[in-house]
């Protein structure tokens, strides 16, 4: 995992040039750090309140879409920031609830651990190490991850140090513009990577930087999600600090664009979701998750809303504006039509008829009731539901998958009935889905035939293992976010309880394996930093819940539920 088969240098001017078989880049200088540090503008508020009130329809017409553009990103900007709860902290000091109430010994373990755990680059912080666990074989955990790195970042925009989030922000932009190429494949220019590493050259005394686009990862996955999160994370910041400027540069404006021309150029295709090859997400092994995985859509539809308020609306910009728009409105049609699931609609399922023709189809995707799981009727909740894992032609997977629904519920690609049933369904579930450790990352498990045809004999992925229903304590601040946006901070404070008994004395372990996570993962890597910073962000957002704003997005007002034969999220 950790050799690289290709190599690009960039000089002063940002010129790339191939030079050996490993992929480095060597005198990233062209950006201005001190220029792009200058502090953010003094923050001052404390509530939790809309952000991102401009509706999509609205945007559609075309004088709003032309003159409420800088308006609008303004007020998502600036009007409404979010204060780090106890104002900057030292970027040294080790933070403790000023408030007292949340505080927890812990916490301050845990921001040691997570500053243990920084990576820098010619002296700039840029990112978080994966793992600081020197037991286990390093594979690829010695390197900073794009989706790991997120919930680190918003540990520092909470604790009021933005800096590393905006080196981080910076410095992938610059490795997104590489030329990539595996084998004789070149990828797409929008392609932002799985993770990268500083590499100290000890005798030229010289840093350089090596990227995964997935060229070095296990079974070469693609990291479809890392530009969702990238996309994410630039308007996390953005509401955090209330500054602008990074993402009004030119650069950032582009790379939005290059990501976004990835998924919304026109194909083959018959649905608005987005087609994707197994692997490619958090869960970034062959787990059955190809075709149209939920964390995928979610993250998609998130993404292209935060897009929305990041983009200027001239030239370039306002094409791709009116794409997004476009796009929006039929995936969250798509997704809250035929992803949903819950008692009403699997009875309806359960009797649907095959083999129908023509629009009028009621069973649009032909799904044979037989291919229904035993499982799905025992565990579907009389109040509640959720957003299955996918759906294709003759193909439903009724799995749970965590990350898919919390950030449903974040985006508002959930209605706010389909937000309530899917924390009822939590609550009702909770010895299955939360157990010993919160959160199962996707359940129930495989196993047995299933588990040989769907993982391909995957001996970390055996069932209640790993991605394989195993339970990931980084999926906390999933969870605490969406409980806190959905009302029910409770849930999110019962979750954080569990974990509290274990997670520091188990020494912060990547996953816990078992049908209700008992049990330190086989193969976890112990000081995993996303457990570590999904802590933090979970209790920082119960301590002052205006945090949550910055992972998310009011629902649009405008685009009206659709009403559906069985009407069944309206629960
Ligand atoms: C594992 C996880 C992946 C994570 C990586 C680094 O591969 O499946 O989601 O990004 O480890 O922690």
């Amino acid at each position: 995992m950790s050799a690289f088969n290709m190599s690009v240098d960039v000089n002063q001017n940002g010129n790339m040039k191939n030079a050996d078989s490993s992929f480095t880049v060597d005198d990233i200088d062209d950006i201005d750090f001190s220029k792009l540090l200058e502090k953010p503008r003094p923050l001052n508020i404390d509530r939790l309140r809309s952000l991102d009130e401009r509706s999509l329809t609205e945007l559609t017409g075309s004088p709003q879409l032309r003159n409420a553009d800088n308006a609008s990103r303004a007020q998502d900007h600036s009007e409404y920031v979010i204060s780090p709860s106890v104002g900057k902290r030292s970027g040294f000091n080790t933070p403790r609830s000023l408030h007292g109430f949340e505080s927890h010994p812990m916490v301050g373990e845990a921001w040691d651990a997570l500053r243990r755990s920084m990576v820098y680059f010619r002296g700039q912080p840029v990112g978080t190490i994966a793992a600081v666990d020197n037991s286990e074989e390093k594979l690829n955990y010695d390197q900073v991850f794009v989706r790991d790195f997120v919930p680190s970042a918003l540990a520092f925009l909470m604790n009021g140090e933005p800096d590393i989030v905006k080196n981080f922000i910076l410095k992938t932009l610059r490795l997104q513009s590489w030329e990539k190429k595996i084998d004789r494949f070149q990828l797409g220019e929008g392609v932002m990577p799985a993770s990268f590493k500083v590499f100290h050259d000890p005798v030229r005394n010289h840093e350089t930087l090596i990227a995964d686009f997935g060229e070095s990862a296990i079974g070469r996955v693609a990291p479809v999600d890392s530009g969702f999160w990238w996309i994410i994370l630039l308007r996390a910041y953005t509401k955090s600090t209330g500054d602008s400027s990074l993402a009004d540069m030119p650069e950032c404006q582009k790379g939005i664009r290059l990501i976004l021309s990835l998924c919304l150029s026109e194909g083959f295709d018959t649905f608005p979701t987005l087609l994707c090859a197994d692997g490619c997400c958090m869960i970034d092994r062959r787990m059955g998750v190809y075709g149209y995985p939920i964390e995928i859509q979610a993250l998609f539809f998130m993404a292209l809303r935060c897009a929305l308020l990041l983009l200027k609306h001239d030239g370039e910009g306002k094409e791709m504006v009116e794409q997004i728009v476009k796009r929006l409105h039929a995936l969250s049609y798509h997704m809250r039509s035929y992803f949903w699931l819950d008692l009403k609609q699997l009875n309806d399922i359960y009797r649907y008829k095959t083999e129908e023709y023509s629009h009028t189809a009621v069973n649009k995707f032909n799904v044979i009731p037989d291919s229904l799981p035993e499982w799905v009727f025992d565990f579907m909740p009389a109040h509640g539901g959720f957003f299955i894992g996918n759906v294709s032609p003759a193909r439903m997977d009724f799995r749970w998958f965590a990350l898919g629904n919390c950030i449903a519920i974040l985006s508002s690609l959930a209605t706010p009935e389909q937000s309530t049933a899917i924390m009822d369904l939590i609550e009702s579930r909770w010895e299955e889905l939360v157990g010993e450790m919160p959160l199962k990352v996707c359940y129930p498990a495989i196993e047995s035939h299933e588990w040989r045809i769907v993982t391909g004999c995957d001996p970390k992925n055996t069932r209640w293992s790993y991605h394989n229903g195993g339970s990931w304590p980084v999926l906390l601040w999933l969870l605490t976010a969406a409980c806190i946006k959905t009302g029910r901070p409770q849930i999110a404070r019962r979750a954080i309880e569990v974990a509290e008994a274990r997670l520091h004395k188990d020494h912060w372990p990547e996953y816990y394996d078992g049908k209700v996570g008992r049990y330190v993962g086989k193969q976890s890597r112990k000081n995993q930093t996303w457990s570590i910073a999904g802590y933090l962000v979970a209790k920082m957002m119960l301590e002052d819940p205006s945090h949550v704003g910055m992972v998310s997005l009011e629902e649009d007002k405008q685009m009206k539920p659709v009403m559906r034969r069985s009407n069944s999220w309206t629960c």
